[in-house]
């Protein structure tokens, strides 16, 4: 069961979590309606995860759980908001592991359950604001990178970090089609990495994460555009050179390395000034777009000195 160590007042005072159980159990009570979504296996899953409230959540109102899982990006899946909670069942995720390489002390092929054994999950719930200017409240369940980027040595010369996501057509239907060029790449600089913010998680809502969310491990970089957040992490790899993306690759003048959000810098295609939050109905005003997603005063540092409109 989930504890809670110390008193905070969260959106949870608001908005009591039996509801959500029992929205849970509605679910598993309605077999044959669920075997046409994307969430079955979800609510088949009985595992809760331990998970402790951790710093920066804010306490804005989290998304639902099917807002959370039903309109997504996980090109891997397709292209629609709807594909992945459509498709996404297919990925097998037990065993997992992640190989982790470069500018490291201890490289090597990681079982996951090896890497997280005597990790505290912690509850971080974050605003994640996609580059198409949409927006959520996600409360994930994870850990800190640094964490893990300690555990395994940094050496002295590594400057950044690059992730690759699991490259399986036989199972992610995406991948069959030219749509990017697979796997799936991001990359972080080392203070972006080990950044208190910048977490791997590997739940929401204190569930494991369901596939379509990146199960069973992605990147959370919640002061930069969704896309930087890559999902189903095989690969970690420490260097000095800065590593290209896959959105950077794709378009470079629409997609940078650093995509930290910025009301000020607009998309080529549309503007960046406000965001429509998922969620709040047809009929909902776009509220503003924040410097760095409203973490500024945690990240603004990083990135003192730079322009941020040619470093974008
Ligand atoms: N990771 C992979 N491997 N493939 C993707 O297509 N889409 C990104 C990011 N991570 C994507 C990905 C984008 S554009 C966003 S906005 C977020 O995932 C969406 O995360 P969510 O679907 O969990 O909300």
């Amino acid at each position: 069961m989930t504890r809670y160590r110390n008193t905070q007042l969260t959106w949870r005072d608001v908005t009591p979590y039996p509801l959500f159980l029992n929205r849970r159990a509605l679910m598993a009570g309605a077999g044959a309606a669920l075997a046409l979504s994307g969430t079955r296996a979800y609510a088949e899953a009985e595992e809760t995860l331990d998970v402790v409230p951790g710093p920066y959540s804010t306490d804005e109102p989290p998304n639902s759980w099917d807002d959370i899982t039903t309109y997504n990006n996980f090109f891997e899946f397709g292209t629609d908001k709807g594909d992945p909670a459509r498709y996404a069942e297919a990925l097998t995720t037990q065993p997992w592991s992640i190989e982790i390489d470069g500018l490291v002390e201890r490289p090597g092929r990681y079982a996951l359950n090896d890497l997280l054994d005597g990790i505290a999950l912690e509850e971080r719930i974050y605003r994640l604001r996609c580059v198409e200017a949409w927006s959520m409240v996600v409360p994930w369940a994870g850990f800190e990178l640094a964490t893990l980027l300690d555990r395994v040595g940094v050496q002295e010369g590594a400057r950044y970090v690059a992730f690759e996501t699991v490259l399986r057509p036989d199972e992610m239907r995406g991948q069959r089609r030219p749509i990017l060029d697979w796997p799936y790449r991001e990359g972080l600089r080392l203070d972006e990495a080990m950044h208190p913010l910048t977490i791997l998680a590997t739940g929401v809502y204190r569930r494991p994460l369901a596939n379509q969310n990146g199960a069973p491990i992605r990147l959370v970089v919640p002061w930069k555009y969704g896309f930087k957040s890559i999902k189903s992490i095989v690969r970690i790899t420490l260097t000095d050179e800065e590593p290209l993306n896959t959105w950077q690759e794709m378009a470079p003048n629409e997609y940078g390395f650093y995509a930290n959000v910025n009301p000020e810098v607009d998309h080529p295609r549309w503007s960046q000034a406000n965001e429509r939050r998922i969620g709040g109905g047809l009929f909902a005003r776009r509220q503003p777009t924040l410097m760095f997603n409203g973490y500024g005063d945690e990240v603004a540092h990083l990135y003192e000195g730079m322009d941020l409109r040619r470093q974008f």
